[in-house]
């Protein structure tokens, strides 16, 4: 679960003799493995534990605010992902009834708090009543796990907005906020309702509202392949990932197009449904944004209706005019990203149809969406999205077809033209695959640099960002991503010697004034004296003179470049991330692979 916070970590068991023992470091999982190596594995010796990986939301990364809490009396162990929003008052009466808080999180109240139901009250001595009670009180959204010592065959966990999986071995059971956590001891999964508690003994579960009335969940079957949440041979997640994308984009096209009609997943809206939208909003967060303003582009120029992009954590505060003809395109590699969810429910509550590209099954954004189209990126542990980008792109290029097919904006030739390019993509990524050592060379011949600029024209520039934002993530570089257009208006004052700046070339089989206005950009940022490295299509001579490096792609039709144009991109960010000492590219600092706090 590293992946998913590594700010610190910590874990404690239950001894089964009526104490928990706890190990805990601030860092990431190897400094909690020197510290369990300190006090030696046998004093974690036990059959019931819980272990957390932290993404700080309030504490700084210390020992001291790592996971698990536990409560005063040394009986409770608690680990907890979200935010409680009433922590403080709940503090306040903590202290107020002479109990110490030892942290600085939001988290440690719970411990407390359920110790106290325990020990005294109406509660007492009944560890799922106390647990329920305490659940009620809080507000926010919370994961949270119980443990109590004098219950060691038992864990009590609970859901409220934010992800919770149970996967079911055989005389074992696990808890995992996604299945990576578990894959490898067992396929069988039950995603956890909204509002809902599991009390997890070894061979069995009960399902329960917060109220105690029974709950229900869905059982799936997990069907990621564990080899693919391994590193096989890379030496990062990430690297394996890039490497992935030939077979993310394929599968994730693959059963798409059958006997000349685009054919979405099972949750989907029907042709009828779709000739009724009549404007589409995207919404999503970091690379899958970028993902969506490619569906902007291509839905606009497929099926003639307007396509709005806003970032998910803006969208529902600035009230957006959605009605039901209004299509939402929520756009999500984990589909548990909290500012896209809470824009997928302010969209719901407003009347508009919600289609969910995720990749991971069951989650939370899908689940709550009208439809939902699949990446089949397969798992995506570097923290830093790759293959999951492409196959969003491939995905929303499918949502987009689907719509220009219902609305009938395109003759059923040209969709099936279109999706022949669509599949002729994934050889072309396997081929430039091999830009590796080429790009990584640039890299290095880079040698210091403080920033870093990203140019593209039309859909080069969600590309420029996407280029941008990789290498801010890996490198911690400044890096920014800009219309080439919009460079005279401003940005060209960054200009000086030596400033690294890419340039995005479209085709020049493509719309000939696109391409020719950056080559003219190029030229002007080569007369201020910036280093270019540009990325052009093979064959295109003219951006010779005004490259300092030449990066070449396969040919493909203009909207289809960027699934091409990103791979040197990804490249170029992790070298020069290693060229700047930073060698865990897979975990870039201050930064969660799911971000489920808003
Ligand atoms: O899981 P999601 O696709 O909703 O995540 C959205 C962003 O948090 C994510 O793309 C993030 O920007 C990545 N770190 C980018 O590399």
């Amino acid at each position: 679960m590293e992946y998913r916070g590594y700010d610190s970590a910590g874990i404690a068991v239950a001894d089964g003799q009526g104490a928990i023992n706890m190990a805990k470091r601030a860092g990431k999982l190897a400094n909690l493995e020197e510290r369990i190596a300190e006090v030696g594995e046998n004093s974690l010796a036990g059959c019931t534990a819980i272990g957390h990986t932290r993404w700080a939301t309030h504490g700084r990364p210390t020992d001291a605010n790592a996971h698990p809490h536990m409560s005063y009396d040394g009986k409770v162990a608690i680990v907890h992902n979200g935010i409680i929003e009433n922590f403080a008052p709940l503090r306040a009466e903590l202290e107020a009834a002479g109990i110490s808080l030892v942290s600085d999180t939001d988290s440690e109240v719970a411990a407390h708090l359920l110790a106290r139901a325990y020990n005294e009250g109406e509660t007492a001595e009944d560890f799922q009543a106390s647990a329920l009670s305490v659940l009620n009180r809080l507000e926010g959204a919370f994961t949270l796990l119980f443990m109590h010592a004098d219950h060691p065959d038992m864990i009590i966990a609970a859901r409220r907005s934010t992800p919770l999986i149970l996967g079911v071995g055989e005389g074992e059971m696990f808890l995992g906020s996604d299945v990576a956590a578990f894959i490898e001891f067992t396929r069988n999964a039950v995603e956890l309702e909204q509002d809902s508690v599991v009390i997890v003994h070894a061979d069995e579960y009960q399902l329960m509202h917060f109220d105690g009335s029974k709950a229900s969940a869905t059982p799936f079957t997990i069907d990621w392949d564990l080899a693919a949440a391994e590193k096989g041979g890379f030496d990062s997640f990430m690297m394996k990932e890039i490497h992935e994308q030939p077979s993310a984009v394929r599968d994730t096209l693959a059963g798409h197009f059958h006997d000349g009609r685009v054919v979405l997943d099972e949750q989907h809206l029907t042709e009828e449904e779709l000739k009724y939208i009549d404007q589409v909003f995207v919404v999503a967060c970091g690379s899958a944004y970028h993902s969506g303003l490619l569906a902007k582009y291509a839905i606009e120029h497929w099926v003639r209706i307007p396509v709005q992009i806003e970032v998910a954590s803006e969208f529902r505060y600035r009230d957006p005019v959605l009605d039901e003809r209004t299509l939402v395109l929520a756009i999500s590699q984990s589909g548990e990203t909290a500012d896209t969810l809470e824009a997928v429910r302010h969209a719901k509550s407003q009347g508009a149809k919600v289609l969910a590209v995720c990749n991971t099954n069951g989650s939370q954004i899908p689940r709550e969406s009208d439809a939902v189209l699949y990446t089949h990126a397969g798992p995506e542990i570097g923290v830093a999205s790759t293959k999951a980008f492409l196959a969003q792109v491939a995905a929303n290029y499918i949502v987009g077809l689907a719509l220009a097919q219902a609305k009938g904006t395109k003759y059923p030739d040209e969709i099936a033209e279109i999706y022949d390019t669509l599949e002729a993509i994934p050889a072309k990524v396997e081929e430039l695959l091999a830009c590796e050592g080429p790009v990584n060379d640039i890299a290095k011949e880079l040698g210091a640099i403080r920033t870093m600029l990203f140019l593209g024209r039309g859909v080069g520039f969600p590309v420029a960002l996407e280029g941008a934002l990789k290498l801010k993530e890996l490198a911690y570089i400044h890096a920014e991503g800009f219309p080439a257009g919009e460079l005279k208006h401003g940005p060209i004052a960054l200009i000086e010697d030596d400033l690294p700046v890419v340039v995005i070339v479209p085709s020049p089989r493509g719309v000939k004034l696109l391409h020719s206005k950056i080559v003219s950009n190029i030229q002007e940022i080569r007369a201020r004296g910036a280093k270019t490295i540009v990325i052009a299509e093979e064959g295109d001579d003219a951006v010779v003179p005004y490259a300092t490096w030449l990066i070449r792609i396969p040919e493909t039709s203009t909207i289809m470049q960027p699934l091409l144009a990103t791979v040197p991109l990804q490249f170029l960010a992790a070298e020069i991330a290693r060229q700047c000492g930073n060698e865990d590219i897979d975990k870039p600092r201050n930064l969660a692979k799911s971000v489920t706090v808003e």
